[in-house]
């Protein structure tokens, strides 16, 4: 993996005329529509061909000057990373607000999760790439959350606290000049955790 998306090998590249495209009976617009982030997830494991198929509809995500700024870390819930991530979020919660119950439970959102997904955000030449590229990450997120409800899976988007310890970077072998777009959690919703939204008419008009 490399920070400099120039670097990176153009052979490799897949048409779209050419990608397989994973069968599903989920509608996009059910898809859209039916995602929920969830703060129960079971403990059922999720397979590695199923976060594959996540992370091959991540890369196509709309990308200004195709500029690939994505980098993704993929830690399994049984990987020794985990416990160190885990462990992180507890510290960081500790330091913060001094509660060991709310650290404990900042940990375990960490640690309990079948797959989490960091997804970080490589910087551009300047300050509108830079900004594009963010956008474009925040996007790849949610190709993964929106592919998750084909997968009858729950991704559940994080920034918070437990994200932002300072050794988090190194712990999993990202770039100090990256940033972090998203922690994800994926896994089968034990929950059916419900949402509203005010309607769109609020916020759009028809200019004419
Ligand atoms: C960029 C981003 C960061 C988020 N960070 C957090 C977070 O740190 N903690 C949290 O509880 N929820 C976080 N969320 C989840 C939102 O609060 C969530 O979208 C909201 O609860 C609505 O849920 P729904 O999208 O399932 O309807 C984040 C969402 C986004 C898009």
């Amino acid at each position: 993996m490399t920070s400099d998306a120039s670097n990176l090998d153009q052979d490799a590249k897949i048409s779209s005329d050419a990608v397989s495209v994973p069968s599903t009976n989920v509608s996009v617009y059910e898809a859209l529509y039916r995602r929920r982030m969830s703060w129960q997830l079971s403990s059922a494991p999720v397979s590695r061909e199923t976060i594959d198929r996540m992370l091959a509809a991540a890369v196509w995500a709309p990308n200004h000057r195709l500029t690939e700024p994505w980098r993704f870390f993929v830690v399994d819930k049984d990987s020794p990373v985990r416990q160190k991530v885990a462990g992180l979020a507890y510290e960081f919660s500790m330091q913060r607000n001094n509660n060991p119950e709310r650290a404990a439970a900042v940990r375990s959102s960490v640690a309990d999760p079948p797959i989490l997904i960091y997804v970080y955000c490589v910087p551009g030449p300047n300050e509108d790439t830079t900004q594009e590229n963010y956008a474009a990450v925040c996007c790849a997120a949610q190709n993964i959350s929106l592919a998750g409800v084909a997968e009858g899976l729950a991704v559940t988007w994080e920034t918070g606290g437990a994200t932002r310890h300072p050794q988090l970077k190194a712990t999993l072998g990202a770039e100090e000049d990256w940033t972090l777009a998203a922690m994800l959690s994926v896994g089968v919703p034990e929950d059916n955790p419900q949402a509203s939204r005010t309607p769109v008419t609020a916020f759009a008009r028809w200019v004419t």
